[in-house]
């Protein structure tokens, strides 16, 4: 897809890889729409913060509205707001679960309902879905967190072969640990520089995006090469 010019969405741009994304496409471009609970530092002529929190559906049908009451169509949405708690599962409040459930995959699901009829009338669009290396693998005190990712792989792997002779483009992207604000419910987990940087994640999706239209990058795992750093 050529960037210059189209309209993006992206959840989640208050900080970290949502934050990196809207910075790489407004580079390029991209007029994006950012969706989140927080505003973000962006000043730019083609940013438009919109306050919305994901897990509430008619909060992200009016921002889908306001969006669609100014542009013809919507051609990239980016589903990254999310977030972790980790630790043992009997002892994870119910709280914590259904924030995770809410967010992570039911956030993504009304997004991309309030996207598709206009990417279905132009048949074209890319969907991206953030997902983690946690959907790939089952890991101890994060089975919680790892079942809102695999739900979010089953989502797009499905959704991918649903849309693509609509010509929308599905992609499901696994990052591994990244160095942002992700971490601040783990207290065993400190980032640090060994962990993939959000730019260079950011990087990656607009290289994704700028793929030839019949090129499809479906399912995406993305590793920091050395994480505990270079071996001596
Ligand atoms: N960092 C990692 O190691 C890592 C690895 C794999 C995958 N991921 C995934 O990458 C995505 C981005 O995470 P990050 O690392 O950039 O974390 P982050 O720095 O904590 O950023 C998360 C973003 O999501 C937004 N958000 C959270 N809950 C929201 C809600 N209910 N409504 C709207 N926005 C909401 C946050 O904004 P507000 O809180 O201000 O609303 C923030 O902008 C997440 O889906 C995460 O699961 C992260």
């Amino acid at each position: 897809m050529e960037l210059n010019g189209k309209v993006a969405v992206i959840t989640g741009t208050s900080k970290g890889i949502g934050y990196q994304a809207a910075i790489k496409l407004l580079e390029k471009n991209c007029k994006v729409y950012g969706l989140g609970r927080t505003k973000t530092e962006i000043n730019h002529p083609l940013f438009q913060h919109l306050t919305c929190d994901v897990r509430n559906e008619s909060e992200v049908e009016d921002c889908f509205k306001t969006i669609l009451e100014k542009e013809q169509c919507i051609h990239i949405l980016i589903n990254n707001a999310g977030l972790g708690y980790f630790g043992n599962l009997e002892t994870m409040p119910s709280e914590q679960w259904h924030e995770m459930f809410d967010t992570n995959i039911h956030g993504m699901f009304y997004c991309i309902k309030q996207v598709l009829p206009s990417m279905k009338a132009n048949t074209y669009g890319h969907i991206i879905n953030i997902a983690s290396t946690a959907a790939l693998e089952g890991m101890p005190q994060v089975s919680a967190y790892c079942a809102t990712k695999w739900a979010v792989k089953g989502l797009s792997e499905s959704l991918f072969r649903e849309l693509r002779d609509f010509r929308i483009k599905v992609t499901c992207v696994y990052p591994g640990s990244t160095k942002t604000d992700f971490f601040r419910n783990s207290p065993g987990i400190k980032p640090h520089d060994y962990m993939l940087m959000p730019e260079d994640i950011a990087l990656g999706l607009v290289q994704a995006l700028e793929m030839p239209d019949n090129f499809h990058t479906v399912n995406w795992e993305i590793r920091p090469l050395q994480p505990k750093g270079p071996k001596n």
